[in-house]
Order: structure tokens, then sequence, then C-alpha cells
């Protein structure tokens, strides 16, 4: 595969499998994975539960926008951003501007099961509402539906089937078989 020019960037609500799909499609491809909140939580040494607690959400929102915009020195890669890496006109339209988007969407009672059985991560990331986990599932997807719908060029369906078979149905896409250097 040839080398892309631009970012292939992985976006969805929390549990929808970004990061491991990002892993997936690094292995398949050869272009390095690179994962935002990740790299928040080395640069800020603390977690990003953390990070809400001392500073505010706002500041994590301006860490993120930070670790988006460093991006731009770093093509290409396959990134996996933070389920709320859409809520920024600023973030969305680095997001335009550095390559293709490609978001992963299961229902909201499967996100809440997945979010719900990641205990590791689960005490790491901060609650983001006050509502009963599938409620806030469902309220934070609801609300963030048209934005996510804004930035994605590609939606791949991600409720049911291995991250393989996710990775297989991203790589048949035409959109990113060009980034890849294939013709449609
Ligand atoms: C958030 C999702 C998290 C993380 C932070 C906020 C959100 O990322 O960035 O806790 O607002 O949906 P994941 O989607 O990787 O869990």
């Amino acid at each position: 595969m040839t080398p892309p020019e631009r970012h292939l960037f992985l976006i969805g609500f929390r549990g929808c499998g970004k990061s491991t799909v990002a892993r997936l499609l690094a292995e398949r491809t050869g272009v390095r994975a690179i994962d935002t909140d990740r790299r928040i939580v080395e640069n800020a040494g603390m977690s990003i539960r953390e990070i809400f607690e001392r500073q505010g959400e706002s500041s994590f929102r301006d860490l993120e926008t930070a670790a988006i915009a460093e991006l731009t020195d770093e093509l290409p890669a396959i990134v996996a951003l933070g389920g709320g890496a859409i809520l920024r006109e600023e973030n969305r339209e680095m997001l335009r501007r550095l390559g293709i988007v490609v978001r992963l969407v299961a229902s909201p009672e499967t996100l809440a099961e997945r979010i719900a059985r990641d205990a590791a991560s689960t005490s790491d990331r901060p609650p983001l509402t006050s509502l009963p986990p599938v409620e806030e599932v469902r309220r934070l997807v609801a609300e963030r539906e048209p934005l996510y719908r804004e930035s994605a060029d590609v939606t791949i369906d991600a409720e049911a089937g291995t991250p393989e078979r996710i990775v297989a149905t991203i790589l048949a896409e035409p959109l990113v078989r060009r980034l890849f250097g294939h013709r449609p």
C-alpha cells in the first residue's frame, strides 16, 4: 500500500472501538497509530478523570484541541480521537483539513454495555453527566449526532462483528482505498 498523504481519523462515541480498530488498521497498512487521549494523559501525567477533576472539562478540551493541532506535523497516521473531539468547530475544521474521517457507530445499549465491561478505562474516564450510564450514553449520542454526522466522510456499522471484520470493511471503502493509493 502507498503511504497516504493525509490522516485517517476515527471518531465515534466511547465504546465504539476506535482504539482497537486504529491499532489493527495500523498493523494492516503499516501506517502508525496515534491515540490523542493517550497522548494527553502521557503529557499531563494524570488520567483524564484527574484532568477533569483538577482543571475542569474545558482545560481537557483545550488539551484535546492542542493534541489535534500537533497532528499537522505528523502526517500520515491512523488517529483514534476521543468521543468528544468533534464538539469544537475548530477541531472539526482541522479534521477536514488534515484527513478523512471514519465514524464508527453502535447503538447506545451496545456502547453502554461495552463501556461497563471495560472497568479499567471506566476508572480513568470522568462521568460526563450526572445521569445513570445508559441514559448518559443515550443523551450524549443524541446531542452529538449532528456533529458526528457532519464530521464523517465514511460511516461504518460497528454494532456487531469482530474488530478485524470492521477493519476489512473500512479498508474496502472507496475513499479509504483512494487514501492508500488504490484505484476505486
Ligand atoms: C470523552 C471521551 C473520552 C475522553 C474523555 C471525554 C467524551 O474518549 O476523551 O473522557 O466527551 O466523549 P473515548 O471516546 O476514547 O473514551
